[in-house]
Parts: structure tokens; C-alpha cells; sequence
């Protein structure tokens, strides 16, 4: 096991850190990554050259179980969320103290968050050169990181003079605020995780500067065309 791991560790630092690479910069190295991870990873292992990753997205029925249940555990998710926000917000179950809500629902809110998070993390395994370079995944990220921010700052501080607010049928400004901005965070989560499927901005496709450079386009394995179907060149890696 240690020399397996040895052996992977090396495998992945001569592909993200080499010192004939002109470009070790953190953004780069990534990219060299999410390469190694989509089309290099496993592709020697069975001499059919095909990655551990590119498997999993060309299995019969396990990418579209994964797909499926991503989704049908974020319905638990955002349903429990949804009625913790609204109460936060003082709309609903007015007459019940937030804990009791927050302990019957937040439970389930958990344990669907950590089924929804890891069947995320292997459909982006599918793929990770390609999601990494989608401007909807990227901004699905950015969103999931506003939103966990949110509940960080929600427990850790708003939440902390609780008790006297525990019962009120209206919370507090702030904790208003913070079950509006969960609500609109992971309603942003969820439209940006269902537009990531299409290909509108696609690497590879002639398109604005800006479209290219937020997505990193010029070093992804498609490239970058420009607006007018000029080819924008890569910073070599
Ligand atoms: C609570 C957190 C999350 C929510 C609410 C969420 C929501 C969604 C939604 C609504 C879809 C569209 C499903 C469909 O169209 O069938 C989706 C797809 C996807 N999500 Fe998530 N997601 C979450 C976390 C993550 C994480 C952490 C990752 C990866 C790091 C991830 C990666 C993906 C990928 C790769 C797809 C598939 C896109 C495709 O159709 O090709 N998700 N997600």
C-alpha cells in the first residue's frame, strides 16, 4: 500500500511539477492535472490506453446511477434546506423555535449534502479536463463556495446570541439575510450544475476574449479560437 502510494505520488508530481516546464504556476500545474487525471491516469494499466477516468464515463450504467443520484439526493438536500431558510427568514412554521426546525431537518440536510458532494466529485472525475475548462463549472464552484461560506458565517457568528432570538416568529436582520442568501446561493448551484451540460461556450468554439480567458481556454485540450475564428495561443506548459 505505501509503495502504491509512493508510486502515484511521484506519478502525480512529474506530471504537475517538471522542471522543463516553463510554467509552474498553481493554475497551471492544475490544468496539467486535470489532464494526467482525464487522459493519462490508469491509461497503461489494462495496454487498451484508455484512462481510469474515460471507464467510468464510457460504463454501461454507473455514470448515469451516479448522474441519478446527484440529483435525486439534492432534492433531499434543497427540500430540507429550504423550509431551514424560510423559517430563518420567518415565513414558515412561525410558531415553532428555529433549533427545534434546525434539528429535526438539519440531519437529513447533512447526509444528503455528503452524498450529493461525493457523487459530484466522481462525475467531475468522468471528465475533469473538460469540466475544469466550462465556464458553468466554474461558476458552480465559486457559488458552492459562497454558500458554504454563508453557513460558516450563519453557525459561527449570527447563530451565536441564538437563544434570544431561538423563539421569535421574525429572526433577526442578519439571520434574515443569511436564509436569503443560502436560498439564492443554492438555487445558483443548482442552474449553474444544470447548464454545465451544454456546450454554448465550449473550448474550441469561436467566441469572445472574455469567454476564452475565464475558462482558461488557450490551455485546454480543445484551445481557444477567438471571436472573428482566429486561434488565440496557449502559454506553453
Ligand atoms: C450541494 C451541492 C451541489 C448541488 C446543489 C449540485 C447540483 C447539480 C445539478 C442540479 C446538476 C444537473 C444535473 C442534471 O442536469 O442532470 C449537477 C450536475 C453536475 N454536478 Fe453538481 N451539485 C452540487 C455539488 C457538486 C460538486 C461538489 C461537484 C464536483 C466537484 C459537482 C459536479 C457536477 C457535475 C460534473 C455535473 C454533471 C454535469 C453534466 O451533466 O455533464 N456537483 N449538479
Amino acid at each position: 500500500m505505501e509503495r502504491l502510494v509512493r508510486a502515484l505520488t511521484a506519478d502525480v508530481i512529474d506530471v504537475i511539477y517538471e522542471t522543463d516546464y516553463d510554467d509552474n504556476t498553481g493554475r497551471a500545474m492544475l490544468n496539467r492535472f486535470f489532464d494526467w487525471l482525464q487522459f493519462g491516469w490508469g491509461a497503461k494499466a489494462y495496454g487498451d490506453d484508455t484512462s481510469f477516468s474515460h471507464r467510468l464515463l464510457e460504463s454501461l450504467n454507473f455514470w448515469t446511477i451516479l448522474e441519478g443520484t446527484h440529483l435525486l439526493t439534492l432534492m433531499l438536500f434543497f427540500g430540507s434546506i429550504l423550509l431551514v431558510d424560510l423559517r430563518l427568514l420567518g415565513l414558515t412554521f412561525r410558531e415553532l423555535p428555529i433549533s427545534t426546525v434546525e434539528r429535526r431537518l438539519l440531519p437529513g440536510t447533512i447526509v444528503a449534502l455528503v452524498v450529493v458532494l461525493a457523487t459530484g466529485g466522481l462525475l467531475f472525475f468522468a471528465e475533469p479536463a473538460r469540466y475544469w475548462h466550462n465556464l458553468m463549472f466554474r461558476a458552480k464552484l465559486v457559488v458552492l463556495v459562497l454558500a458554504f461560506a454563508n453557513i460558516a458565517v450563519l453557525h459561527g457568528l449570527i447563530e451565536r446570541n441564538k437563544a434570544d432570538w431561538d423563539s421569535a416568529a421574525r429572526p433577526p436582520v442578519k439571520a434574515r439575510w443569511s436564509g436569503a442568501v443560502s436560498l439564492a446561493s443554492w438555487v445558483l448551484v443548482m442552474a449553474t450544475g444544470r447548464l454545465i451540460a451544454y456546450n454554448w461556450f465550449e473550448c474550441g468554439k469561436a467566441q469572445p476574449d472574455w469567454v476564452n480567458a475565464s475558462q482558461d481556454c488557450p490551455n485546454s485540450p480543445k484551445g481557444a479560437l477567438s471571436a472573428d475564428g482566429k486561434p488565440v495561443v496557449a502559454v506553453r506548459q
